[in-house]
């Protein structure tokens, strides 16, 4: 049901790969609450992916950046601007990918090259499109940009490897910048921290389907999923939130305020 919450305001989305993303799911939201979009995502991605069925749906221009290069992303936002006809009001940087993950490499045995790119896809292009964004002054007062994060920030858990760093990296990055943009053009940067959720980045995690199962059983709501995610989305990109920003917002279900939920301990109990 649309609220018309978006009516009118222009955004780009990164990182919708298949039905499954969180990408995916808040471009069909914001679309449906009156926003105009432009769709994009890494060149292979374009490829092996099933973004024009999306961006059909969305009435959407899909234009193809390598979120790590910044060449690409001035590209992306020249287009977008002109694609949609003005500055945008919102952003959304929904992108993660770890080599070492990938590769199975252990955590405590990692390849340094691989950490590098983990960094620098997951997070660090947080800060490009960030930086390419205000170079190219693209964003209008009051603009919203959210990434997405994951509690692997703050607390250990072992099979998220270096995308722990990443996601840390990630959060810091938006309280840094959400204060250059803040000051600058009244720009809001925050990140939002969600529940594991079923999509292709998240079912690379190894041990993911224990984690998934645990964070739900632990969590008073359950676990977010997806569409919870775009419907958080939506509400950030609104103007009823114009004065939250350089925040780590948790998406949970009440997951990051636990110790232990009864439906753990009667789990434990019966061993
Ligand atoms: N799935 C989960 O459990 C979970 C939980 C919390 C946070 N997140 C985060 O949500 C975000 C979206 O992941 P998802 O779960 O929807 O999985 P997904 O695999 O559908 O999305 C990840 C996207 O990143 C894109 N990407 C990778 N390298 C890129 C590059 N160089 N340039 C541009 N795009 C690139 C991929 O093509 C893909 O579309 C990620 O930041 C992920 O870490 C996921």
């Amino acid at each position: 049901m649309s609220h018309h919450l978006l009516q009118g305001k222009k955004g780009i989305i990164f990182g919708a790969l298949d039905e499954r993303s969180m990408a995916w799911k808040a471009a069909q939201r914001v679309v449906e609450e009156g926003a105009s979009i432009t769709l994009t995502n890494a060149p292979i991605a374009l490829r092996m992916g099933k973004i024009n069925e999306l961006a059909k749906e969305c009435n959407a221009e899909v234009i193809p950046a390598d979120a790590t290069s910044l060449s690409d992303l001035e590209d992306l936002f020249s287009k977008s601007m002109e694609k949609l006809g003005g500055k945008l009001d919102f952003i959304l940087h929904s992108i993660g990918m770890s080599p070492n993950l990938r590769k199975n490499v252990p955590y405590t045995a990692t390849n340094y090259d691989n950490f590098q790119k983990t960094l620098d896809i997951s997070a660090l292009s947080f800060h490009k499109v960030l930086q390419t964004a205000m170079k190219l002054d693209a964003l209008n007062e009051w603009a919203s940009v959210i990434g997405l994060s994951y509690i692997a920030a703050q607390r250990t858990f072992p099979g998220y490897n270096d995308m722990a760093e990443a996601k840390a990296l990630l959060e810091s990055i938006a309280r840094s910048f959400g204060y250059h943009y803040g000051n600058k053009r009244k720009v809001r940067v925050n990140t939002v921290s969600q529940s594991p959720t079923v999509t292709t980045a998240g079912s690379g995690v190894s041990g993911f389907d224990a984690f998934f199962h645990y964070a739900d059983k632990m969590s008073p709501l359950g676990n977010a999923n997806a569409d919870d995610c775009a419907n958080f989305c939506v509400v950030l990109f609104s103007d009823l939130t114009r004065m939250v920003t350089m925040q780590n917002l948790y998406h949970d279900g009440g997951f990051s305020s636990m110790g232990v939920s009864q439906a753990i301990v009667e789990d434990m109990s019966g061993r």
